[in-house]
């Protein structure tokens, strides 16, 4: 957690630079000019009950210190709290909260997100309602006088459907309800919702923000105090802490955001485009193509269109299998946002969670890809794509036969 609101106390303020230096000093021992993993997990104290800054790792840690600096700089927050996993972040959030309190959700979000809310948090009394969040009237229509929290994710896991914040933020101040946005797959690169009225920013730092598939981490960043102070006290109760050696793994990966984030949007877009014109492929979401339907959106609120694309297979789960199966850069598993291209079938991998019948309802067919575009050349995944399409495409010819 940080307090002083200055980016960790650095002057600088463009995000390329932030990235490598917000919440780090050369430390003033030896002048090491990477962060030091400090993994003590206690701190000795000059006089009983006056620790010098840390008292005990739960609480606080050196390393974790640091990351949290750089991650509230990145946000533009005030404050940031660093946790082991995305949804360790997000129980944490949702702590926040009371039995007979009401969260008013995005239907589209995280399959574990939506496991949270409705396996852990509803047999507790948290109550959620999910709302299409493409439309803020919706969520104006659904907020009653026991909503305390509007949830979004935006662009959407996994139809990259977009939520307008600002209006949303606006709908919910008028009512005294917190937003909070969960900007997991833009990155702070892309898009910084406190600054279009959020109240909170929760991440899954596995993803962009350490962006080499080694670490499991999360974060929420505020600016909000009386928010933070809860956070901050829910942060050493629930103990649900990353460990120093994980947050220096996730300083060292943010350090090059700005430059993968460049190449990841560079890459999809091209792909997305190409994507749109291949046989096989029924529709693409992506929301830098003319055809997505808030590409608008996408250009007001977004700093680019980001490096996942969404595809839906034109034939049976059967063809999306091979089509995934045959792919040889792209590797089949769950996550995304690191340097490696991966792609999966959210269906049955990322969104089994998710009942089928509600899966189908929201478009989350049976013959869905996502892909997250990696940092290779663009020209060897595309090749790799037509090798998948043309392995779907011979599903259909063997059939035939
Ligand atoms: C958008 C989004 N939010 C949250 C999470 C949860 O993060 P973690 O896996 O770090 O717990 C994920 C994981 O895939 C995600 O995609």
């Amino acid at each position: 957690m940080i307090d002083d609101g200055n980016a960790g106390g650095s002057p600088a303020t463009r995000p390329e630079t932030l990235v490598i230096h917000a919440g780090q000093t050369p430390d003033p021992g030896h002048g090491a000019v990477m962060e030091p993993i400090v993994l003590s997990s206690t701190f000795a104290q000059p006089e009983p009950g006056k620790p010098l800054r840390f008292d005990y790792s739960r609480s606080g840690n050196p390393t974790r210190a640091a990351l949290e600096a750089c991650l509230a700089a990145l946000e533009h927050g005030r404050y940031a709290f660093a946790f082991g996993s995305g949804c360790a972040a997000g129980a944490v959030l949702m702590h926040t909260l009371r039995p007979g309190d009401q969260v008013v959700c995005g239907d589209d979000v995280y399959g574990g997100t939506y496991r949270l809310f409705n396996g852990v948090m509803r047999p507790l009394g948290i109550e959620t309602v999910t709302v299409d969040m493409r439309t803020p009237e919706a969520v104006a229509a659904a907020l009653t006088e026991k909503t305390r929290l509007v949830w979004l994710e935006t662009p959407t896991n996994p139809l990259l459907h977009l939520a307008d914040i600002a209006a949303i933020a606006s709908v919910a101040r008028t009512r005294g309800v917190p937003v909070v946005v969960d900007n997991t797959f833009a990155s702070p690169m892309l898009q910084n919702p406190l600054d279009l009225g959020a109240t909170a920013v929760v991440h899954s730092t596995t993803k962009y923000i350490n962006g080499h598939s080694d670490v499991v981490g999360g974060a929420i960043i505020t600016s909000d105090a009386e928010l933070a102070a809860r956070l901050k006290f829910l942060q050493n109760a629930i103990g649900a802490v990353p460990s120093p050696m994980d947050c220096y793994l996730v300083l060292r990966g943010v350090k090059t955001l700005a430059v993968r984030m460049q190449r990841h949007v560079e890459t999809a877009s091209e792909l997305a485009a190409r994507l749109e014109k291949a046989p096989g492929v029924r529709r693409v979401a992506y929301p830098g193509l003319a055809s997505h339907p808030q590409r608008e959106l996408a250009r007001r609120q977004m700093r680019g269109p980001g490096g996942m694309i969404t595809l839906e297979l034109d034939g049976t789960e059967a063809q999306a299998r091979a089509f995934l199966q045959a792919l040889r850069i792209f590797t089949l598993a769950e996550s995304l946002g690191g340097v490696e291209s991966l792609a999966e079938h959210p269906a049955i991998m990322t969104h089994a969670s998710i009942p089928a019948e509600v899966r189908r309802g929201l478009g989350i067919t049976d013959t869905l890809v996502r892909l997250s575009v990696g940092l290779e050349h663009v020209e060897d995944l595309w090749r790799d794509l037509q090798g998948g399409l043309a392995a779907a495409a011979r599903v259909t010819e063997t059939r035939a036969r």
